[in-house]
């Protein structure tokens, strides 16, 4: 192709391979996303997008109508005469907290034998470091025709609810490379999105996208942790998380406490860093902390509500929020998921309102009796607080933000909230007549 234009393959249509080739179209590339799920493939073939993204199915479609994207599922024909092919299929989390690289392997394998042409593979998945090395050795083992081919990592840095913004704004472009001409391959990829570029060297890559979550995910479980003293010695968090955070070496962002992290990101990469030191005979203390502390806040609410009651029984608990951040419809390891089993087990009434996650999380807790409890589903937050004991919120949606306190003393049987989110202004709660328990706050 043209100078900066190249023909581009992306592997899986996740929330990474899919932002990545639309983005890739959007800068003028000429790419085809495969994926084997062929349900998926026909509703992308319409414009559909398979994940609830701000600006994505608006992309998906012009990019579409432009000709400089398609979707398939025959790898083959994509791949034989890529320039370059991105991974960008799932590194789920196995029991023992190691990355399943089962689908890479499946990608790796795939492309050997269809590459007519050398090709630079771009592995912008998750993998533990080194992993990179070992499919480029994969590639070679199974390579059927004379090519040159080498592996590039590309980790990928874009936040759920903001994927689309966080890719064509990114802070930084991470490219590890062993070759001169994988580097400039790969950044003549990227010079279209005009960002900047760290290059580095292959396995370096890999670690920075590690260690950059996992510095949040640390982030994060220090605030809560610091949150829980807080609440010991009668201090504020919200007040000591603006404070310090005038301190630019310590920021401002990534310092609200809550209810823990969840998502597909950071849950993981702690899990299989502290899996990779331990590989290696090390110890990482500072990720394994974050994870502890992670744990215990998930159930911090839940604990202190049950020893607020005799019972949980037989009470009506409206949940607001089901999804683990607002602006998505995925609960994967979201405090939902911990919350809701527990206190359908106490026997408690849930009903429970999110506004985009009552879908998927009615197909792991379906509308009715579950053991001693039961589970419903309301169509808006004043439903699900009509003559509630209890309410918790677990989600920070803007929609919860912009409750007005008076709602929880006008619709609820009892006004007792827990907010795992730190939504209100204490004063104003105490005002209505709210019993407010939110986290490192005062009630
Ligand atoms: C995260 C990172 O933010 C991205 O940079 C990274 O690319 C991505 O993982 C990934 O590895 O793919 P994501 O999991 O989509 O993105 O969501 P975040 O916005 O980071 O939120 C993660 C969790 O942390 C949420 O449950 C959120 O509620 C929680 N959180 C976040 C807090 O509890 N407090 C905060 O101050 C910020």
């Amino acid at each position: 192709m043209d100078n900066h234009h190249y023909k581009l393959a992306v592997a899986g249509t996740g929330y990474v391979g899919l932002v990545a080739g639309v983005c890739f179209a959007e800068m003028g590339h000429q790419v085809t996303c495969v994926d084997i799920d062929e349900q998926k493939v026909a509703q992308m073939r319409q414009g559909i997008s398979p994940i609830y993204e701000a600006g994505l199915q608006q992309l998906m479609q012009k990019n579409y109508d432009e000709g400089r994207i398609q979707y398939t599922t025959d790898y083959q024909s994509a791949y034989k005469d890529a320039d370059a092919i991105f991974i960008g299929v799932g590194t789920p989390e196995k029991p023992d907290g190691s990355a399943n690289l089962t689908h890479i392997a499946t990608v790796a394998r795939q492309i050997a034998e269809s590459i007519e042409n050398d090709c630079l593979v771009v592995v912008k998945s998750t993998v533990p470091v080194g992993t990179n090395d070992k499919v480029e050795q994969f590639i070679q083992d199974f390579l059927v025709r004379d090519v040159k081919v080498e592996v590039a990592s590309n980790p990928e840095f874009l936040a759920q609810g903001s994927a689309v913004h966080d890719t064509l704004y990114a802070e930084r472009i991470i490219i590890g490379t062993e070759s001169e001409w994988a580097r400039a391959l790969l950044t003549s990829i990227y010079e279209p999105f005009d960002l900047p570029i760290v290059s580095v060297n292959r396995r370096s890559a890999e670690m920075i996208k590690y260690a950059s979550n996992d510095f949040l995910a640390l982030k994060i479980s220090y605030m809560n942790d610091i949150a829980n003293l807080c609440e010991l010695v009668g201090a504020d968090i919200s007040d000591v998380a603006r404070g310090m955070s005038y301190d630019p070496r310590i920021g401002s962002k990534f310092l609200n406490a809550g209810i823990g992290f969840g998502g597909s990101c950071f849950p993981k990469d702690t899990k299989a860093l502290a899996y990779l030191a331990g590989q290696n005979g090390y110890e990482l203390r500072t990720v394994r902390a974050a994870i502890d502390v992670n744990d215990a806040q998930k159930t911090m609410l839940y604990k202190k509500a049950s020893e607020r009651h005799i019972t949980l029984n037989g009470l009506k608990i409206a949940v607001l929020g089901l999804t683990f951040k607002p602006g998505t419809d995925d609960l994967r390891e979201a405090a939902s998921l911990v919350n809701v089993p527990l206190l359908l087990e106490q026997g408690a009434n849930v009903v429970a309102y999110d506004p985009v996650g009552m879908d998927n999380f009615a197909k792991l807790y379906p509308a009715g009796a579950h053991g001693n409890g039961t589970m419903t589903y309301a169509s808006s937050s004043k439903e699900a607080l009509d003559g509630a004991n209890v309410c918790f919120i677990f989600t920070e949606w803007d929609e919860f933000r912009a409750l007005s306190p008076a709602i929880f003393t006008e619709k609820m049987w009892t006004p007792l909230l827990y907010d795992g989110r730190n939504l209100f202004d204490i004063a104003d709660m105490r005002k209505a007549g709210v019993e407010y328990h939110s986290i490192g706050r005062q009630p």
